[in-house]
């Protein structure tokens, strides 16, 4: 192991435990791996001494992460699913929960040979861009309502050469006019709409309530006002047989699976996380 890297991994644990942040060494060698610009699990074993420049730029990463910014909101990506998505303020970072909400859309994708998919909320584009590098059969609508968001997807999709098969449109599902903006249904619909009650931001981790676009996060009152609303769109933008998968928030997935069953559509499965939470309701029409 390089010592003077291990040095800084163990100085920089501790400089931000003493400030409250919690940390880990994966995180600290994921923000060397960019100073150093090798991959994360080659930072062990980096045999040169850093330089002036890198240890400038690593400690400016520390001293950012003493803000609570999130490390990928610093180096300006994340991995998610198969590919390293750029991420900037104005889009939620990726969560590796919502990994399963794109195996479980990849599976309906298959199993029912779709051919379209609307995404209702791209942010960063790691769910529809997944889905697409995945079923290449299979053209994209992305829509979202923050201009910023949709141009980081378009990086994205470029990045991933998917501007061909993905559309992108600025539209706020709760306008009145919004199926009309769509002008067409789909196969397969996927979302991971906002869903946290609007009382419980200000209690949440400063690195999300502070670096995640509020829009993004809140859902009103109860959490579902999105998801009330997206069961009301289904007769307008799905195909008759489709399905929609969508990520839920904690509890809250028997009141969406109601919300759908209220509009005729019909819950198949509920998949939970790996911390056991029902994180995903896949419905079909
Ligand atoms: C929880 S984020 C999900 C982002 C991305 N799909 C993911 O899973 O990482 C929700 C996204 O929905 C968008 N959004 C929120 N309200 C919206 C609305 N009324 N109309 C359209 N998009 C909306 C936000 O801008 C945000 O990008």
């Amino acid at each position: 192991m390089n010592p003077q890297i291990e040095k800084r991994i163990r100085q920089s644990i501790a400089d931000l435990s003493a400030c409250q942040i919690e940390t880990s060494s994966y995180e600290i060698k994921f923000l060397l791996a960019e100073v150093l610009n090798c991959e994360v699990g080659d930072v062990l074993s980096y045999s040169n001494e850093m330089t002036k420049q890198q240890l400038k730029q690593f400690e400016k990463f520390i001293s950012m992460r003493h803000q609570h910014i999130p490390a990928d909101k610093i180096i300006g990506h994340k991995g998610f699913y198969k590919h390293e998505f750029s991420v900037s303020y104005d889009v939620l970072s990726p969560r590796s929960d919502t990994e399963i909400l794109v195996e479980a859309t990849i599976e309906k994708v298959r199993a029912n040979n779709c051919k379209t998919i609307l995404e209702l909320g791209v942010g960063s584009g790691c769910v529809i861009l997944s889905i697409l590098s995945d079923c290449k059969q299979l053209f994209g609508t992305g829509i979202d309502i923050s201009t910023a968001a949709l141009a980081v997807t378009q990086k994205n999709a470029s990045a991933m050469g998917l501007s061909k098969r993905l559309s992108l449109r600025q539209a706020d599902w709760f306008a009145s006019n919004f199926v009309d903006q769509l002008e067409t249904k789909f196969d397969i619909i996927v979302s991971n709409p906002p869903y946290i009650c609007s009382d419980e931001i200000k209690s949440l981790a400063t690195e999300v309530r502070e670096y995640d676009p509020i829009i993004a996060l809140d859902g009103g009152k109860d959490g579902l006002d999105s998801y009330r609303r997206i069961a009301e769109l289904m007769p307008y933008l799905l195909n008759e047989g489709g399905y929609i998968c969508l990520e839920v928030g904690e509890n809250q997935a028997h009141d969406v699976s109601d919300l759908f069953m209220s509009v005729g559509l019909k819950p198949e499965k509920i998949i939970k996380d790996f911390s056991d939470i029902e994180r995903c309701v896949i419905i079909k029409k």
